[in-house]
């Protein structure tokens, strides 16, 4: 468990605007903002005591020095899109412009960009986080972040972000709420290639998806509720799946539950 008490914020250079971010994050996640004045990033976690020090700069949250925002494979993804190439987690969700998408593990938000993209400006989608610090971090790489095309910024500024449990989330929402309902949860075992997460690891949620969960998913859901999990996982064998759609060389899977 992740303590709160042991986490700041700062700032990478004293201007004002990356102060009034860091205030403005502090406040909604609950750390502690430590002015910069001149000292390192070591002497700053050293004095304070800190577990994790996160550092406001001008296009991304840094955390220790090592854990950022990037929109990863989402860049690739939305490119072989736009050339009429096929991608499963798409086809799982069976999305088209305008659709409303509800991603409850929210995560670097890589798929919700690519789910984003499809559905465009006059779609919905809502992500959620509950760890407050990966929540922090995608929430303000996804309206800072200058990486990928013209396609890939408009689909990462569409995306709103809200930190919660998706169990809370799920229960407060009334039938039909959302086209399609998505859970990516941490796998048990990490895909040691998939660096793209490697740096959340240590603040991410492990909860395991429960079948309370996915009946308030189905129930919010107006057409489908969509799981991935890597291939040797057991989630989906455990539930009336209507389709499982994944290579038989890939590393994961997406299983596609229909109201
Ligand atoms: C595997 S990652 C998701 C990666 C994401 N699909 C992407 O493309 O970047 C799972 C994320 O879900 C979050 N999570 C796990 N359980 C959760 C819960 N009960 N409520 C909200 N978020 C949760 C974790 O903290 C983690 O950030």
């Amino acid at each position: 468990m992740i303590n709160l008490e042991k986490i700041a914020i700062t700032t990478s250079q004293p201007r004002e605007h990356l102060i009034d971010i860091a205030q403005k994050i502090r406040t909604e996640i609950g750390i502690n903002y430590i002015p910069r004045n001149k000292l390192s990033l070591e002497n700053i976690k050293r004095n304070y005591n800190l577990s994790h020090l996160l550092i406001v700069r001008e296009d991304k949250i840094i955390v220790d020095d090592q854990y950022f925002f990037h929109p990863g494979m989402a860049v690739p993804r939305i490119k072989m899109l736009k050339k009429g190439e096929l991608d499963p987690m798409v086809q799982a969700m069976d999305i088209k412009e305008g659709d409303s998408v509800l991603d409850c593990t929210l995560g670097m938000a890589n798929d919700a960009i690519v789910a984003s993209f499809i559905i465009g400006a006059k779609g919905t989608i809502v992500g959620i986080e509950s760890s407050p610090i990966i929540y922090a971090v995608t929430k303000w790489g996804l309206v800072s972040a200058q990486k990928g095309s013209k396609d890939s910024q408009n689909a990462m500024r569409n995306i709103s972000v809200i930190n919660s449990n998706y169990e809370d989330y799920l229960e407060k929402l009334s039938e039909n709420s959302f086209d399609v309902v998505y859970f990516d949860p941490m796998f048990d075992v990490p895909l040691l290639r998939s660096n793209g997460i490697n740096g959340l690891r240590v603040f991410a949620n492990y909860d395991k998806l429960t079948n309370d969960v996915i009946k308030n998913a189905l129930r919010a859901a107006r057409r489908r509720v969509v799981i991935k999990e890597w291939k040797y996982g057991h989630i989906l064998k455990n539930l009336s799946v209507h389709e499982v759609i994944g290579g038989k060389y890939s590393k994961v899977k997406f299983g596609v539950l229909l109201k």
